[in-house]
């Protein structure tokens, strides 16, 4: 089983990097495999909301985004982690997500998917609940931890003191790899994924 974990910080080494290694090196130990992807420095565009990825399945956009989709069916978990910005995930982290989501949110049903933030100071729950919503409503299951999967620091060597942080990201590792763990013996034994109703669109009243 494999999981892939995405660093969307344009610090390739900083304090959002430290959690996701943090939470890799314990899902290695439970026996995943595990893949980082950083978003680079460069600018990630927007969606464009052009709706051409309803059809084709990819973004008109390209890069990393078409990447990640070309090989969607390779991960059976994702870790998407953030530094936080005024509150919010980065900016580069919300494109990304934006049009991974908006082409792939569908094949995304069944898999596990936790989001893991870190900050010097506040805001870090308001930018992990703005994560969580991509997995919500694409029928993905979300693992908790002791707490909620945040890093506190201004640099990897200060959330590396975050020692309470830390425990919460090889928690959530744990528990991410059981519920791996528990759908591929579910898989085995017969229990398919749950049935899923043609959608439904109604712009409020219609
Ligand atoms: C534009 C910007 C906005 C930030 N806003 C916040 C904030 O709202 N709250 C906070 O605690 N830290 C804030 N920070 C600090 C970063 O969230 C913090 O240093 C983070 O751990 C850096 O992670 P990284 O090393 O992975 O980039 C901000 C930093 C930048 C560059």
């Amino acid at each position: 089983m494999k999981v892939l974990l995405v660093n969307g910080s344009p610090h390739q080494k900083g304090c959002t990097y430290t959690a996701l290694q943090e939470t890799a090196e314990e899902l290695q130990r439970q026996g995943m495999e595990t893949e980082l992807l950083w978003l680079t420095t460069k600018a990630v565009p927007g969606c464009m909301a052009c709706g051409a990825c309803w059809t084709s399945g990819q973004c008109v956009r390209g890069d990393l985004v078409n990447e990640v989709l070309a090989r969607l069916d390779e991960f059976d978990g994702f870790v998407f982690g953030s530094p936080v910005y005024y509150s919010g995930p980065s900016g580069q982290l919300c494109s990304f997500m934006d049009r991974l989501f908006y082409a792939g949110g569908s094949r995304m049903a069944g898999k596990v998917a936790a989001s893991v933030v870190s900050c010097r100071r506040g805001g870090a729950t308001e930018s992990f609940e703005r994560l969580n919503q991509y997995y919500l409503m694409n029928n993905m299951i979300l693992p908790g931890s002791q707490y909620w999967n945040q890093i506190h620091g201004n640099s990897a060597e200060e959330a590396r003191q975050d020692l309470e942080g830390l425990q919460t990201m090889r928690t959530l590792a744990r528990n991410m790899a059981w519920i791996l763990k528990c759908i591929e013996a579910g898989k085995k034994a017969g229990i398919p994924l749950p049935e899923q109703e043609q959608k439904t669109f109604t712009n409020f009243i219609r």
